[in-house]
């Protein structure tokens, strides 16, 4: 964990599971449940970047909803600075709501295309009732210089804006409550590459000034490594690994998380060509039917009968390292 991140957790989720009832079917008639993530828990310390990844699908989004009460969970808690959020009253529920912030990864349908910038700036002030109205124009103005934009554009509508201006609008949004905590929703996969590298800067500099918290939700394996301080790997609704980041890159243990890292290039030529592919096999599985066991197991080169009888539950390793699953130490020996 980085000098940054105190050891104090302030958000705690524990058990969190979130089932959608669907219909499926050719004519939609069958009624089935979609276990898009299935007894998660984890903690963010206060001023850190909690890095979430896992291919399509796994529950990154869920997590980040169901954080946020935007989806009403399942069953579990999520404690944010030890209030348990599920269990608060709709008032404070709505007070609780300017402590917490998201930013999507889409920022063209988050912006309402008729208000202009200021007006969406000062509309959470005034909700919130975060100032005097005689000091909402500063603040906006402060917001928008806080993401690298000059004031003046305070007049202007979203659509006036490239990508990635539009995408420091909907950070500057998300500020004007004076978080402490923001949910970043793949932020920056829907920009142009040369921009993404500006918004990750920019969330790291606000980060340092504003002492905010991030949940990072992203598939950039390397983006994550450079704005985390610790890492969780999701699989198919449930989180397979968790740990600092330079423990997760350096000695990633669960199989899964080695599968993931060995796609991603060195950039040191000599380990690069060393750099060992593992191809996993076959789809991730259906979140309507997951597999029995390690819901890795159908694709997990070290699975043995015991996977698909019995359901690793993290443990951990040493200095939070933790890991899911039935055969680590076998693994461990075996790879040495
Ligand atoms: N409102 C919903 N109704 C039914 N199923 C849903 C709903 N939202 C998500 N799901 C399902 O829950 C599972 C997890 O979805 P989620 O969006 O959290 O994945 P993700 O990891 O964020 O994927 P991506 O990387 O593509 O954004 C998927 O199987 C998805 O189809
Ligand atoms: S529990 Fe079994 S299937 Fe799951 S990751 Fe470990 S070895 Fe693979
Ligand atoms: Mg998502």
């Amino acid at each position: 964990m980085s000098t940054r991140a105190q050891q104090k957790p302030l958000v705690v989720v524990e058990n969190l599971v979130k089932h959608f009832p669907v219909k499926i079917g050719a004519f939609g008639g069958k009624s089935a449940v979609v276990h898009a993530i299935d007894g998660v828990s984890f903690e963010i310390y206060q001023g850190e970047t909690l890095g979430l990844v896992g291919e399509s699908g796994c529950g990154k989004s869920t997590t980040g909803f169901a954080l946020l009460q935007l989806h009403k969970a399942t069953s579990g808690s999520v404690k944010f600075d030890g209030v348990d959020l599920a269990q608060l009253p709709t008032k404070q529920l709505r007070a609780m709501r300017k402590r917490v912030q998201i930013v999507f990864q889409d920022p063209y349908s988050t912006l309402n295309p008729r208000m202009t910038i200021g007006e969406a700036l000062a509309e959470p002030m005034r909700v919130h009732k975060i100032c005097e109205e005689k000091e909402i124009q500063h603040r906006v103005a402060q917001l928008i210089r806080d993401v690298g934009l000059n004031p003046n554009v305070a007049n202007r509508y979203p659509h006036e804006f490239s990508g990635g201006q539009r995408q420091r609008i909907c950070i500057a949004r998300a500020l004007a409550s004076n978080p402490e905590f923001i949910v970043c929703d793949e932020p920056i996969s829907a920009l142009d590459v040369s921009i993404q590298a500006q918004i990750i800067n920019l969330l790291m500099d606000i980060q340092e000034k504003y002492n905010l918290t991030y949940l990072f939700i992203a598939h950039d394996l390397a983006v994550v490594r450079h704005i985390s301080d610790r890492v969780a790997v999701m699989y198919l609704g449930k989180i397979m690994e968790i740990a600092s980041k330079d423990d997760l890159f350096g000695h990633p243990m669960h199989p899964y998380t080695q599968a993931l890292l060995s796609a991603v290039p060195e950039a040191d030529p000599d380990l690069e060509r060393s750099r060992q592919r593992i191809i996993l096999q076959g789809d991730v599985s259906n979140a309507i039917d997951p597999p029995a066991g390690c819901r890795f197991h159908p694709r997990c080169a070290y699975a043995t009968e015991i996977c698909s009888q019995s359901i690793p539950e993290l443990s951990d390793q040493g200095g939070g390292h933790r890991v899911a699953c039935l055969r680590l130490a076998e693994i461990e020996k075996e790879t040495a």
